[in-house]
């Protein structure tokens, strides 16, 4: 079946293509003529998932699942999460993101963290959520150059390189979007869709 990702991160829908089974055909928004920024106005991440589906049913009708995804850094009383895009302000600044991340987090002992990934499913007018999360360490300085955003700052639990170098193979194996991809998935088979 046909389903709308909505999402203009070209990245995320990449790694999203790579990981859903073949029964599904991930449209992008620019495939639909959506060209528009989708407001996500909320303050959670399930919120601004919820958001956008709501979005493409009310204006496109297409099912449709979005994802909300961020960083949340303990020693930040998890910020920058649902913020974790426009961290350093807007327009979206991968290089001041992550800057500014690490100027907040000198001299921080705890470096634990966590990527939490929502996925929102509009689907025959109902609506479903799903939740995935990494947990890890910051560093305190970049490394790798792969993925994107935060990824050369966070070192999964279990591994001593980053996402940035651990590549996207790794990273789309245990990632927070991959860990939630995993229940859509499983909802979508076990639902025969
Ligand atoms: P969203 O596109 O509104 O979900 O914003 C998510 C933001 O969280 C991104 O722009 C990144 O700043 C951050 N983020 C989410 N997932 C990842 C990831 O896998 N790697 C690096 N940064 C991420």
């Amino acid at each position: 079946m046909k389903l709308v990702f909505a999402t203009n991160n070209t990245h995320k829908l990449e790694e999203v293509r790579a990981m859903l089974l073949d029964t599904i055909e991930i449209v992008s928004l620019k495939e639909i003529g959506c060209y528009e920024e989708i407001p996500e106005t909320a303050n959670t991440m399930e919120g601004n998932a919820l958001l956008k589906v709501q979005y493409i049913q009310k204006h496109y009708e297409y099912a449709c699942f979005a994802d909300d995804s961020g960083l949340e850094v303990e020693a930040l009383n998890h910020a920058p999460g649902v913020y974790s895009a426009r961290y350093s302000g807007i327009p979206h600044d991968s290089e001041a993101n992550i800057n500014k991340l690490l100027q907040e987090m000198e001299g921080k002992t705890n470096r634990k963290g966590r990527f939490r990934s929502v996925i929102a499913l509009l689907l025959d007018g109902k609506e479903y959520l799903f939740e995935g999360i990494v947990k890890g360490t910051i560093t305190t300085e970049k490394r790798g150059k792969n993925g994107f955003d935060y990824d050369p700052l966070f070192i999964p639990e279990g591994y001593e390189q980053t996402f940035a170098e651990l590549g996207d193979e790794v990273k789309n194996k245990i990632s927070h979007r991959a860990r939630a991809v995993k229940q859509l998935t499983a909802f979508l088979s076990a639902n025969n869709i």
